[in-house]
């Protein structure tokens, strides 16, 4: 069985990246599928970089081993970030256009190279550096950080609606 370490928990979730963009790149899948392709992997990016820069960037950055891939790291997170954001300003749920496919197909090459800069230089140099202790510690904190982020994700879903809130408040 393979250790529960941060790089275990970060591959395994690399997988299901990778498994959105396969389909947010092809030439081949259908909108529909492209679409729901794009709703998981919104919310999946989201919650795995956050957790990723709360337990490993942040804590790591400034050992010498992974420190250039780490500050490239949270530049890959924030270009990304920026198209995350604007997808989620446009209501592609009514209407899946070209430009939105465009848009998602652009995110999902950048998001695919930075898993594989992870994964072939960051998670491999991290595993050189530190005990593996310290990766059980480090894969707790991304496990705790992912669970809290989910619930908060979660709970912002199905919040009340402003002007339902201040008519209750009345
Ligand atoms: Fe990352
Ligand atoms: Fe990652």
């Amino acid at each position: 069985m393979e250790n529960e370490n941060i790089i275990t928990f970060i591959k395994n979730d690399h997988r299901a990246l990778k498994e959105s963009i396969q389909i947010l790149i092809s030439e081949n899948a259908k909108p529909a599928l492209k679409k729901s392709a794009l709703k998981k992997f919104l919310i999946d990016f989201k919650l795995h970089a956050k957790s990723e820069e709360f337990s490993l960037y942040d804590n790591m950055v400034d050992q010498n081993e992974v420190h250039e891939s780490i500050l490239e790291g949270y530049e890959e997170h924030s270009i990304a970030e920026l198209l995350v954001d604007e997808l989620e300003a446009i209501s592609w749920d009514l209407e899946f256009t070209d430009e939105t496919q465009a848009k998602a197909k652009v995110l999902a090459e950048l998001v695919k190279l930075h898993v594989e800069n992870e994964e072939e230089k960051m998670l491999v140099d991290l595993r050189k550096a530190v005990t593996e202790k310290e990766l059980e510690r480090l894969g707790l904190l991304y496990k705790k950080t992912y669970k809290s982020l989910s619930e908060e994700f979660m709970a912002s879903r199905v919040k009340i609606k402003p002007e339902f809130e201040r008519d209750l408040s009345i």
